[in-house]
């Protein structure tokens, strides 16, 4: 939920620094804070984001070093003001550490550093932290890594970690729990973050550190380390996948717009390989392994947050219809706490844009401790979730640096519907029922791009209902999940209220809601037509606005609604993906005509790595 940067090397670490920041700002923009290392520890902090952080250093004259760390913050504990930005100091102004995550057994750290003598300035979990670390290391007489190892053995909680000390200016220490952590190895120079973007323009070469891991940095080596054992750990070195201007926006006016632009591309990307065109059979090189296992499980459950649950609703009705074995899909923040039944003949799915959510990461582990096999649908390389499974099968969509999810989701629904086939021709190698979705599934990409040319007629649709309070959006089958989407969608980037609902349901309440000030988006399939006709019919008697999304070509639409989004017809399983796009694009205009934050709207983040 926060990002932070370290740097050591040879150039000046604030450009590195508050580069690094900003790139990182989807993670939580709330405040915004550094400290380097000249002649004593400088640190500047400030509510706000990185851009009045640095104007900050620019006025205050930060001072020129080679050694720094920053954060950029998604408020856990503590209100979002200067005081509570990170970087925190302890007493001695030793210290200085920004953290990503939550100490859950702060309070009972707090009160032991205060019965001897250490008051905490601000209200966050993360003073805690740093304040034992001096405290052990001015008690014990310990090294500045000892003393940040013993302290982290103290801790309860979710934790990602940068530390500088001002005895020993020439290192860095971080250390990881919970929270991501991803190293370059530049050309005597290293750089550490939350994820690889504030990297990818130094280096490639990279490594992820993995839970309870300490690594220390000087100006020319490094070495990762056990937090309990204290035992070296060799760690692989990767390469960053990507390239700079997949981070960039192109000339977009926000990465949300270039990123719903990019699904052509991107489911494309997702399928690449994978559909062997000749045989009409799918390849997934990361389940080869689990096929028999996961046909034989006597309950597949499928587990995600947000708008990956509503690509996971979605990939259940593909995998029932095709597949006949009865899917459960359940919120991952639900899951962990419920009493529910999961044993070695349970297959869990798991699937995350980020691989680092917090809920969605909890019920993978609950799941694996109850003997279940667990498999990963994420898009990040190398994420806590992608780790953490023992199967799994990467989307490929790219990075997604919008806070609101779009082609992540349009890929989510791809893969699971790769899956759904390639568990369905294990099943029956004649299957016939795939072979229509196989063929539709090639056409994907160029139906993509059709809708996307309707762009300015979905932006003159939105300029109708920027001073809407309220929307509803109806959908029934597979639409459903495509309902509450689009709900999702307009919500957390234009602060409008929308809720998703299944059509039928309309008539047990929400139909109350109903009058000339409520918008009705309903995404009309051919299954139940008439149905979401007589729908349509109550809403309009109610004087409610219509708004149809549809691949049916029907004139009367046109007399039921004020506004028709036609989009081609396809398969109905991935028939949702061509029906979201245009909801994706009717928030982002409202949101835009509203003025509001596409990219980093208010009060969310992109990965929420806290429960
Ligand atoms: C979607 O637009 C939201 N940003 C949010 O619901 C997101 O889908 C959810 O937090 C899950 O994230 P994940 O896919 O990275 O696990």
């Amino acid at each position: 939920m926060c990002g932070i940067v370290g740097y050591i090397g040879k150039k000046n670490s604030k450009e590195v620094i508050l580069k690094g920041l900003s790139r990182l700002e989807y993670r939580g923009y709330d405040s915004a804070g550094i400290a380097v290392h000249s002649n004593g520890i400088n640190q500047l902090k400030t509510s706000g984001k990185v851009a009045d952080l640095d104007a900050k250093c620019i006025k205050e004259k930060l001072p020129k070093s080679s050694i720094g760390i920053g954060h950029t913050r998604w408020a856990t504990h503590g209100i979002p003001n200067d005081t509570n930005a990170h970087p925190h100091q302890d007493i001695t102004r030793n210290f200085t550490l920004v953290h990503n995550g939550i100490i859950e057994n702060y309070l009972t750290l707090k009160k032991y550093l205060a019965q001897n003598g250490i008051e905490c300035k601000s209200d966050t979990d993360t003073e805690v932290l740093v304040q034992l670390i001096s405290y052990i290391y001015n008690k014990d007489k310990i090294s500045f890594e000892e003393s940040v190892r013993y302290a982290l053995m103290k801790v309860v909680g979710a934790y990602g970690i940068v530390v500088l000390c001002g005895d020993e200016p020439d290192k860095i220490i971080a250390a990881r729990h919970g929270s991501p952590l991803v190293f370059g190895i530049g050309d005597s120079e290293f750089i550490i973050a939350s994820d690889t973007s504030p990297i990818i323009e130094f280096t490639r070469k990279i490594v992820y550190l993995d839970d309870a891991e300490l690594v220390v940095f000087t100006r020319d080596d490094y070495y990762v380390k056990s937090i309990l054992e204290n035992h070296i750990i060799l760690k692989t070195v990767n390469e960053i996948q990507f390239s700079l201007n997949q981070i960039e926006k192109n000339g977009y006016d926000h990465f949300m717009l270039k990123e719903i632009n990019e699904q052509s591309n991107s489911i494309a990307e997702s399928m690449r390989g994978r559909i062997i065109i000749d045989e009409g059979r799918i390849k997934l090189g990361g389940l080869q392994e689990a096929i028999q296992d996961i046909l034989n499980a006597k309950r597949i459950i499928i587990t995600a947050c947000g708008t990956s649950w509503h690509a996971s609703l979605i990939g259940s009705f593909v995998i029932e219809e095709l597949v006949r074995i009865p899917v459960n899909v359940e919120y991952a923040s639900e899951f962990r706490y419920r009493e529910t039944i999961v044993g070695p003949d349970t297959v869990l799915f798991a699937i995350s844009q980020s691989g680092e959510t917090a809920d969605t990461l909890a019920a993978i582990k609950k799941a694996k401790s109850l003997g279940a096999l667990t498999i990963g649908v994420v898009n990040v390389v190398g994420s806590s979730i992608a780790r953490e499974t023992d199967h799994g099968v990467y989307i490929h969509a790219g990075p997604e640096i919008g806070v609101a999810s779009t082609k992540a989701f349009t890929s989510q629904v791809t893969v699971l519907n790769l899956i759904a086939i390639l568990l369905a021709q294990a099943k029956d190698r004649n299957i016939k029922e795939v072979a229509n979705l196989v063929n539709d599934l090639k056409l994907l990409p160029e139906k993509v791009e059709l809708i996307l040319k309707q762009s300015k007629k979905i932006k003159s649709i939105a300029d109708n209902y920027i001073d809407a309070e309220n929307f509803l959006y109806l959908g029934r089958g597979y639409q459903f999940p495509v309902a509450l989407e689009g709900a999702l969608k307009l919500k957390e980037i234009s602060y409008i209220h929308a809720e998703g609902y299944p059509a039928a349901e309309m008539k047990h309440g929400p139909i109350a809601l109903i009058d000339e000030n409520m918008p009705v988006v309903f995404i009309v399939n051919e299954k139940g037509y008439e149905k979401i006709i007589s729908n349509i019919q109550e809403v309009r008697a109610r004087g409610g606005k219509v708004i149809i999304v549809t691949s049916i070509d029907q004139e009367e639409l046109h007399e039921y609604s004020s506004h028709v989004i036609h989009v081609p017809s396809i398969h109905q399983c991935i028939l949702p993906i061509l029906t979201t796009i245009p909801l994706q694009l009717l928030a982002y205009y409202l949101a835009k005509a509203k003025g509001c934050d596409v990219d980093q709207p208010r009060n969310l983040a992109k990965s929420v790595t806290v429960e």
